[in-house]
């Protein structure tokens, strides 16, 4: 079921990293709006509500209802559906989110068909307080459970919503992430706007690497470029530039669902130019769907592989140490093998290279991006 939409991974943007629980209507607009003009051209097309906007109180009749930031749904998805663009939104298994607002525990059914009448594409479904409707410890089955309810009920009805699981990685999720229904999982806890917490999270990907696949991938958590801040208090990005590039290689190269978590109304020259490099987005948007592996891991250097489904393959070459560093590619076994033009992604143009090897200088946690072709 999850292998039949979303068989790329998801380009969109989620409320959560810029505007934490104090998302409004008025903000999800502006990213539409924003994301119409300047991404959309690129293939972003999703604009995901997250935690915050659930009222206190269901209605008699058990329905869930949005509380007064977000006045009409309907109205809401009918405009970002306007631009052409997709919109998601965001619930927990449990009875309360992670947020303490309303989950959809025992409202299963009902809340799929209300979404589905809203008009959402997409619902990420954080687990959050289910650990106080299931026994301590759970097992494989208890923790596939919640999610296997909510597929079952979104399967009633008749809209196509990509499902989204959030549970931190527990019970290696990426093993059963598919045949659970899920379009993509996330396979950590959440991100900060360290270079600690980003390069923790995404250098750390293998063991779920393998199990990525059209219609089914691992999510490493939201970008965390442009203005952050999880609320009121919006701060430019932590990262600096290069650490930058690294996030955004490093997860276009896992397949990685790519959502934007910043301001969208303040979108500065360098994060847009980060968001809309064609050859980079390609990467994350290969159809054969494969996550990178770790072909190379060295103290200070790290070089991960990607298949592409034209028979090249894309490659990062990561310096996670504190200096710059000159990699020669020869010294670094067969990465280049049967690959005679080295294509810089980023810079979009070939390395000048004696069609056999070449030599990377990369900057202290930046990369080198590189499509090898034949
Ligand atoms: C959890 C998730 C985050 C976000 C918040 C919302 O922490 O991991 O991505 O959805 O809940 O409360």
């Amino acid at each position: 079921i999850g292998d039949k939409i979303g068989l790329t991974p998801a380009l969109g943007w989620n409320s959560w990293n810029a505007w934490g629980l104090s998302v409004n209507e008025e903000k999800v607009k502006i990213s539409a709006q924003a994301m119409a003009d300047k991404l959309s051209a690129y293939g972003w097309n999703f604009v995901n509500i997250d935690d915050g906007w659930e009222a206190e109180n269901r209605a008699a009749d058990g329905a869930i209802v949005s509380n007064s930031k977000f006045p009409d749904m309907k109205r809401l998805t009918d405009f970002v559906h306007g631009l052409g663009l997709h919109t998601g939104i965001y619930s927990s298994p449990g009875p309360r989110t992670c947020g303490g607002f309303l989950g959809s525990w025992q409202h299963e059914d009902q809340d799929a068909k209300t979404y589905a009448d809203w008009g959402f594409d997409y619902l990420k479904y954080d687990w959050c307080s289910y650990s106080e409707v299931t026994p301590a410890n759970p097992d494989l089955a208890a923790l596939k459970k919640p999610y296997e309810v909510m597929r079952a009920s979104l399967n009633k009805v008749n809209r196509d919503i990509m499902y989204s699981f959030c549970q931190y990685g527990w019970g290696d999720v990426w093993k059963w992430g598919a045949e659970t229904g899920g379009n993509s999982w996330r396979t950590t806890g959440d991100i900060e706007d360290t270079w600690r917490s980003m390069s923790d999270i995404g250098f750390r990907q293998d063991a779920a690497s393998p199990y990525a696949g059209p219609g089914h991938f691992n999510d490493p958590d939201m970008l965390v470029v442009g203005k952050v801040g999880w609320g009121p208090s919006l701060h430019n990005t932590r990262l600096s530039f290069d650490e930058q590039y690294t996030h955004i290689s490093l997860w276009s190269l896992l397949s990685a669902p790519l959502l934007i978590g910043c301001d969208m109304g303040h979108l500065d020259r360098f994060t847009l130019s980060l968001l809309t490099n064609d050859e980079v987005l390609a990467i994350d948007q290969d159809a054969l769907g494969k996550g990178a592996m770790p072909q190379v891991k060295k103290d200070g250097y790290q070089i991960w592989v990607k298949e592409l489904k034209d028979g090249s393959k894309a490659i990062g070459i990561f310096n996670v140490s504190d200096k710059y560093q000159t990699i020669d590619l020869d010294k670094n076994g067969d990465v280049l093998k049967g690959f005679t033009k080295y294509r810089d992604v980023w810079q979009q143009k070939f390395i000048v290279s004696t069609g056999k090897t070449f030599t990377a200088k990369v900057a202290p946690h930046g990369v080198l991006l590189v499509k090898l072709e034949k």
